[in-house]
């Protein structure tokens, strides 16, 4: 494939040129089209001559208190849905479910890292937020208040989470792998008055101390937390746990003796749902917020019709945490607001052995499997000997969420994952959007390996150059051009950061920072963060471009590609690379990798150095940190690597880069 880009890198006006070209396709599979929820486009159309009144239909799928008066009022960049609208979302993740009949139907099968097992059902779990709801309020938490909540993935942790929706207080989760001064900086930051966290929870065979860390929060700021509600999790396994006599607070004793009956409070469209704050690697962290209405309304809506989830027989499982936006949305409102059957898992995909996905897979028969591409490309560098040794055609659906999946990470999924014959959907959206914006819909689309293809249904987006001129086809920026009803309602505290953060850099378009290109069909391809784009004599080359054409090469797992500072070419393109299993690194591989790069793309991408490494530094939620990447190739000071998820990579990344150990 010689340049099958053809024009592909001179489109005049291209904000970042496009190089890559993916020409294999995947209609939907016959079957599975005839039986999927949405199987023409109708829907677009409809969506497309009047998104407000789809909007609107897809609310009515929800039940309200009070119905609304208006669907939307827009000022930009301020949007309110829904108003005048009452509604809660627990009652609707639960009550209504139990009066329709569904309360033996399971909600979640949990499993924890050690091997435990619960079935919870939908009337249990209403029965088990009623509890903690009444818990809270004993505790004087009341509708408006915010409550922190720092836990690992258990089945406390959703109900947690729609305890607070029942009463209206607005949670804010933060990841149970964050320090003590995240978290502390995160209570702050929202004026939390209540703490719900465990002792700890298990990882990789080892217990993670969370009641620990939560001290060292408290014990160095953090006064606005009045109680801390533990649930008792490691048991004996939990270290020198101390409980403070009158603010600490066991689950077990508090939650189990209440009653089980509690008034979901209705509440207004536009209250606070939750805070989450998005974890920035330099800038203060900013509190994301979601509201109710609209909120619910598009998780629900894109949970049913992008998995096309038939809840009867589906079982449902998003392999995220429920610490980032992907599990709030697709792990707890989501599927709850459909009555869907999901599987939560509290641990590791390599313990104890590297099968654990697989078995669980087969255990369930999970249908829906949705995740990250980081975990795919991980199992990539492991080998088709663990998927292979279980059974796994109960999938019909697969998804992947987090970063631009490689082509041949997508192939390798379609292929050994879902045996081909089960759609791959390439989601695109972010903790700000609040649900899945940019995806195909398995019954309708067809796919195009690497490509998140269409805006769904009410959807508008655009990709724009410089100047904000919306291009037809090539490289430029993501803009979404009308307000959607999950959006973000601001960053917490903080209404002129919300508009200089998003709105200021095209006018009257929300920018999400992605660059992204159109294709010759219409098709959106993300491109990466546009921080990262490399500009090689004078030609702004995406990494994300780079790095498909590396992972291309049938002897790589994973690759990240940086710009470091050059004199003569403003930048060079320096490649961390990371072996499949197995495989050694010869000298002649360096060489080998560069050609391929220049075969697919042409010789503006040549690597100038390719480094070999048997990991890559990322964030605790999977994304390559590339800045950090960028810090290694110039030799430049790293400054704070504790937001990553294994500090010990960087150095002996910095160690090669340094001996060069790398191959020029
Ligand atoms: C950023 C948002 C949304 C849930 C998890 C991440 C990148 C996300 C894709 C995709 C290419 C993607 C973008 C986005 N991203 N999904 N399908 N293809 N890039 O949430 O932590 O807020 O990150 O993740 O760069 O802006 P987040």
């Amino acid at each position: 494939m010689t340049d099958a880009t053809g024009d592909g890198g001179q489109v005049q006006g291209a904000a970042i040129e496009d190089y890559l070209a993916e020409l294999r396709t995947f209609p939907p599979p016959e079957e599975f089209a005839r039986s999927a929820l949405v199987s023409d486009r109708t829907m677009y159309e409809q969506a497309e001559a009047d998104p407000e009144e789809f909007w609107a239909a897809q609310a009515r799928a929800l039940t309200w208190f009070e119905p609304w008066d208006q669907v939307l009022d827009w000022q930009l960049p301020f949007a309110r849905w829904f108003i005048g609208g009452r509604l809660n979302v627990a009652f609707n993740c639960l009550d209504r479910h139990v009066e329709a009949g569904i309360g033996d139907k399971v909600a979640f099968h949990f499993e924890g890292e050690p091997g435990d097992r619960r079935t919870i059902t939908y009337a249990q779990l209403l029965d088990e937020v009623g509890r903690c709801a009444n818990a809270l309020r004993s505790l004087g938490i009341e509708r408006g208040d915010r409550v922190a909540i720092y836990m690992p993935m258990i089945p406390e942790l959703p109900v947690a989470m729609l305890a607070c929706a029942r009463i209206g207080a607005a949670h804010s989760v933060v990841f149970g792998g964050f320090s003590a001064d995240a978290l502390r900086d995160r209570i702050e930051d929202a004026s939390a008055r209540l703490l719900i966290t465990a002792d700890g929870g298990w990882r990789r065979g080892h217990p993670v101390e969370l009641k620990a860390n939560a001290d060292h929060a408290l014990s160095s700021g953090a006064r606005s937390i009045e109680n801390v509600l533990v649930v008792r999790r490691l048991g004996d396994a939990a270290g020198n746990l101390v409980m403070q006599e009158g603010r600490d607070h066991w689950w077990h004793e508090l939650v189990s003796g209440q009653d089980p009956h509690s008034p979901a409070e209705a509440m207004d469209a536009e209250d606070l749902l939750f805070l989450l704050y998005t974890s920035g690697t330099t800038a203060r962290p900013k509190g994301i917020m979601h509201t109710t209405g609209g909120y619910l309304t598009q998780v629900a809506f894109t949970h049913r019709t992008v998995f096309d989830l038939k809840p009867e027989t589906d079982v449902y499982w998003c392999a995220a945490d429920i610490g980032w936006v992907t599990g709030h949305s697709y792990i707890v409102y989501g599927p709850l607001a459909n009555g869907a059957t999901s599987v939560l898992y509290e641990g590791t995909p390599d313990f104890p052995g590297r099968d654990r996905w697989w078995s669980i897979i087969e255990r369930y028969g999970v249908t829906t499997l949705y995740t990250a591409p980081t975990a795919i490309r991980t199992f990539m560098k492991w080998g088709t000997e663990y998927p292979a040794a279980h059974d796994l055609s109960s999938l019909r659906m697969l998804g992947s969420v987090g970063e631009p999946i490689n082509p041949e990470a997508w192939i390798w999924y379609w292929q050994q994952i879902g045996g081909g014959r089960c759609p791959v959907v390439d989601t695109w959206w972010q903790t700000e959007t609040g649900a899945i914006m940019i995806s195909p819909l398995p019954g309708v689309t067809t796919l195009k390996p690497g490509s998140a293809t269409f805006p769904l249904p009410g959807i508008g987006a655009e990709v724009v150059d410089d100047a904000g001129r919306k291009l037809e086809r090539g490289g430029g920026y993501l803009t979404l051009t009308r307000p959607w009803p999950a959006m973000l309602r601001g960053i917490y505290g903080d209404p002129e950061r919300y508009r200089q953060t998003y709105w200021s850099r095209f006018e009257g378009r929300y920018f999400a920072g992605d660059g992204a290109k159109v294709d010759d069909d219409g098709y959106l391809w993300l491109l990466g963060r546009v921080d990262d784009v490399m500009n090689v004599s004078g030609h702004r080359v995406s990494t994300t471009e780079v790095e498909s054409a590396l992972v291309d090469h049938p002897s790589v797992a994973e690759a990240a590609v940086v710009g470091a500072n050059d004199a003569t070419t403003g930048q060079v393109i320096i490649a961390f690379v990371t072996l499949k299993l197995g495989l050694e690194v010869g000298h002649e591989h360096a060489e080998v990798l560069r050609a391929h790069v220049v075969e697919k793309i042409g010789a503006i991408a040549r690597p100038r150095v390719v480094i070999f490494t048997d990991d890559l530094p990322k964030t605790r939620s999977g994304k390559i940190m590339r800045r950090l990447l960028r810090d290694v190739a110039e030799g430049r000071d790293l400054g704070d690597t504790t937001t990553l998820a294994d500090p010990a990579v960087v150095a002996e990344l910095r160690r090669r880069a340094a001996t060069g150990s790398g191959e020029e």
